[in-house]
């Protein structure tokens, strides 16, 4: 199936090469932020179709950050140190031992820990999720709004739907609590989805109220709100570095040692274990239990640096930042003709912005996905990347339940936006997909399993061997 049949309007002209498409902001718009920090990404050129390069707009900020550029220069200072961690006598294994408990503190301090929280170093937030759900010790409540790393780990779930305001959701929660005890509340920051906020501190007095615990999955709320899991009543709190401007392999979950101490060891293996005989092993307490194996030095380095950065920055300028960007991003998607941006909330529920500000009612973050009227979304993703240098995600975003609640179509297009975005970013996207939704593509592009690509990608790789 090609363009022409997924189009509805694709007749019509065919469009000037992506070379052009830095030129693509016609209209003439207002000045608006630039990027609040270096990312290791600023300045790509990235080529498009039929030749030429094209400053390369990074709009997939929610799946995964590029590194902050200052994280980048730490990890290439800390590099020559790398040794083993906690088993070796040499100066750079203490160093980076040193390093992994350093980390560990300045996590605990950015979030907020209590000072007898353990920070247990993971892959990510579904690792960390995942060692959560082998520790709950009862059923875990849930939203189906959640990301999948937080619907699919708990063995014993039960999913309250979500309702069309945030209130009446706050109320079922609160029902389904009442009405048979859970150990566990497990609600995500912010959706991956959407950008919609919860009200964190909210829903830890609704779990606690009913004897359960609260967990959050802050993997998209964590880069870009300020969270303090002390203040605000939280339990568990899961995260990514990879989100987070630290693309290094590691994430983390911050928490309660006590359900932890009594759970299996996450992994089996060195590190985790006081003594081993032929007939039984004596675990070990705190993370150690947990981090079985090499834990990732660089990764818990990265983190470090990234949130010592997104302090530096400072809550109120990264949020100033963001809403300025998510207003233009909305504001020029509600303009948008065939368009449909998806939310969870309707308006007019809690987190309304004192200003009134237009982009939504529920406070949110930077993030905006959208449905066609007509044609593919999967087609328009490969087409902005393709002809103009511009990277979106298309699908159900792992979260297929919320999605499928809210969209009519089966699958959605996010732009999702961070520390590193700017208003000619957003304009970039917003002129880009005005002309792909009115005129189609300028290039054939051919559907296969793995999604759509061009038919013939003349775009050159980078050569990355020395
Ligand atoms: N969880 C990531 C996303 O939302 C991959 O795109």
């Amino acid at each position: 199936m090609t363009v022409t049949e997924q189009f509805a309007t694709r007749e019509a002209v065919r469009r000037a090469p992506a070379t052009q498409a830095t030129d693509a902001a016609a209209r003439p718009r207002a000045a608006g932020p630039g990027p609040l920090a270096v990312l290791a990404d600023a300045g790509l050129e990235v080529p498009v179709l039929g030749g030429g390069v094209v400053r390369h707009v990074n709009l997939d900020v929610a799946a995964s950050a590029p590194a902050f550029e200052v994280v980048a220069q730490r990890v290439t200072r800390v590099l020559p140190y790398y040794a083993s961690v906690h088993r070796g006598s040499g100066y750079p294994s203490q160093l980076s031992t040193s390093l992994v408990e350093d980390a560990r503190l300045a996590v605990a301090r950015h979030v907020g820990a209590r000072d007898d929280d353990l920070v247990v170093f993971t892959r990510n937030t579904t690792d960390a999720l995942n060692l959560l759900a082998s520790a709950v010790p009862g059923d875990t409540v849930v939203l189906d709004l959640e990301h999948h790393a937080n619907l699919l780990p708990w063995r014993s779930r039960r999913v309250v739907v979500g309702l069309p305001t945030l209130e009446a959701t706050l109320d079922a929660l609160d029902a389904e609590l009442a009405r048979c005890p859970a150990a566990l509340l497990s609600v995500t920051g912010a959706s991956n989805v959407t950008g919609e906020v919860l009200p964190v501190a909210r829903l830890a007095e609704i779990a606690h109220a009913h004897g359960a615990r609260i967990a959050v999955d802050a993997a998209q709320l964590l880069p870009h709100r300020r969270v303090d899991v002390a203040a605000w009543g939280i339990d568990y709190l899961a995260f990514s570095g990879h989100k987070a401007y630290a693309p290094f392999g590691a994430g983390a979950l911050v928490g309660r040692a006590d359900w932890l101490d009594a759970a299996p060891a996450h992994l089996a293996g060195g590190g985790a274990v006081d003594a081993v005989r032929v007939d039984g092993v004596d675990w070990k307490h705190g993370v150690e239990r947990h981090e079985a194996g090499t834990p990732n030095v660089i990764g818990a380095v990265a983190i470090a640096r990234a949130l010592a950065e997104l302090e530096r920055l400072g809550d109120d300028a990264r949020r100033e930042h963001e809403e300025a960007l998510t207003r233009r991003l909305h504001d020029g998607l509600a303009a948008q003709p065939g368009v449909r941006v998806l939310s969870g909330f309707d308006s007019g529920v809690e987190g309304r912005r004192s200003d009134g500000s237009g982009h939504g009612a529920v406070d949110r973050l930077g993030i905006a996905t959208i449905e066609l009227e007509r044609g593919s979304v999967g087609l328009l993703a490969a087409a902005l990347g393709a002809e103009h240098g511009i990277s979106v995600r298309a699908g159900r975003f792992c979260a297929h339940p919320f999605f499928e609640r809210m969209a009519t179509r089966s699958n959605g297009l996010r732009a999702s936006l961070g520390a590193g975005s700017s208003a000619d970013d957003v304009d970039r996207f917003l002129d880009a997909l005005a002309r792909l939704v009115a005129d189609g593509p300028a290039h054939a592009y051919d559907q296969s399993p793995e999604g759509w690509c061009p038919r013939v990608d003349d775009r050159p790789r980078p050569r990355f061997d020395d």
